[in-house]
């Protein structure tokens, strides 16, 4: 039976990849995908999320939720992702049925599908935040959560000590860790240790295919800004790791921890903080993915992405 999951992003060019993976792993059954801001501002989100599920038309069309129009977008200091979120590739606009609000969506599936579904975040944790504060009770509905996010050594990407997903809405990141439910974290260093160079492109599907063409579109933008903002001469993808944390967790090593996230230090909103004390204080409530295997991961991301191909 195929895993059922809800995808909750914020496309971005990675987001964007692991959407068109996990539509054509016939491990997984999406049964919704859901946008918020953050690498885009929302109405952006919910263009993008239309329009590259128009495009790669899957066998079975998930649920689509909108993105909050209220969600706050802080600046980021890099983007990485062009300014439409998916390397300049301009999209043709596709309204596709549904219109209602993420956070409904979620609440939804997760009632239609009582402690079967799977929700991924890899974006900020706002549309999460929003449901569980509307309807707290549903945390025993919910299968499991896994998250891109957080940075388990205090390395980030937004800020000196905090992961972009983290940083946009600390108060929702907050919130989401605290909930009495099954989450396991993806933290930037382990989706950062799974890193791709220019020969990626020579891996991607076929033009003629449509997934092709969206990751033959996006991913060299990917790669010359990590280049000319970084300096780097190669990228990584993470939310597309942490999609594979979900249908390969033998390819990862996990700790439970206890763990918050503060939401009001000047120089550190948004950061996870762990108890490490000797005799810990707080109650475990948290899995992290510690470390990959660097290999077999990026193995699986070009499986799934020629896969994608296949199917378009
Ligand atoms: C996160 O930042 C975003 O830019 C990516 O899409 C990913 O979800 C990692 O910090
Ligand atoms: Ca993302």
């Amino acid at each position: 039976m195929p895993r059922k999951v809800i995808l909750d992003l914020d496309p971005g060019i990675d987001d964007a990849v692991a959407l068109a993976m996990a539509l054509f792993d016939p491990r997984l059954d999406v049964v919704a995908v859901t946008a918020g801001g953050g690498n885009v501002p929302p109405e952006q989100a919910t263009a993008n999320l239309q329009a590259l599920v128009g495009i790669l038309d899957p066998p079975r069309l998930p649920r689509l939720g909108v993105a909050p129009d209220d969600t706050v977008r802080p600046e980021k200091p890099f983007n990485m992702h062009g300014t439409d979120g998916l390397g300049g590739i301009d999209l043709p606009r596709a309204r596709l049925h549904g219109g209602h609000v993420s956070e409904k969506v979620i609440w939804e599936t997760i009632h239609a599908h009582p402690r079967e579904v799977t929700i991924i975040c890899l974006g900020p944790l706002t549309n999460l935040s929003r449901v569980l504060a509307r309807d707290p009770a549903i945390v025993e509905l919910i299968g499991e959560v896994v998250i891109a996010g957080g940075t388990a050594h205090g390395q980030g990407n937004a800020t000196p000590v905090v992961d972009f997903n983290f940083y946009c809405d600390p108060p929702a990141a907050r919130h989401v860790i605290r909930e009495p439910m099954a989450k396991t974290l993806v933290p930037l260093e382990t989706t950062g240790q799974v890193t791709f160079g220019f020969d990626l492109l020579d891996q991607l599907p076929p033009e003629s295919s449509r997934a092709g063409r969206i990751l033959r579109g996006m991913l060299p933008h990917a790669l010359r800004a990590h280049r000319q903002i970084l300096g780097r001469e190669e990228i990584c993808l993470h939310d597309v790791a942490a999609l594979v944390a979900v249908t390969n967790p033998e390819l990862f090593e996990r700790v439970t921890v206890a763990a918050d996230v503060e939401t009001g230090g000047e120089l550190t909103a948004g950061m996870l903080v762990i108890d490490r004390r000797t005799v810990r204080q707080w109650r475990p409530n948290l899995d992290i993915l510690t470390s990959c295997d660097v290999a077999a991961v990026q193995d699986c991301i070009l499986r799934g992405l020629a896969a994608a191909g296949a199917g378009t």
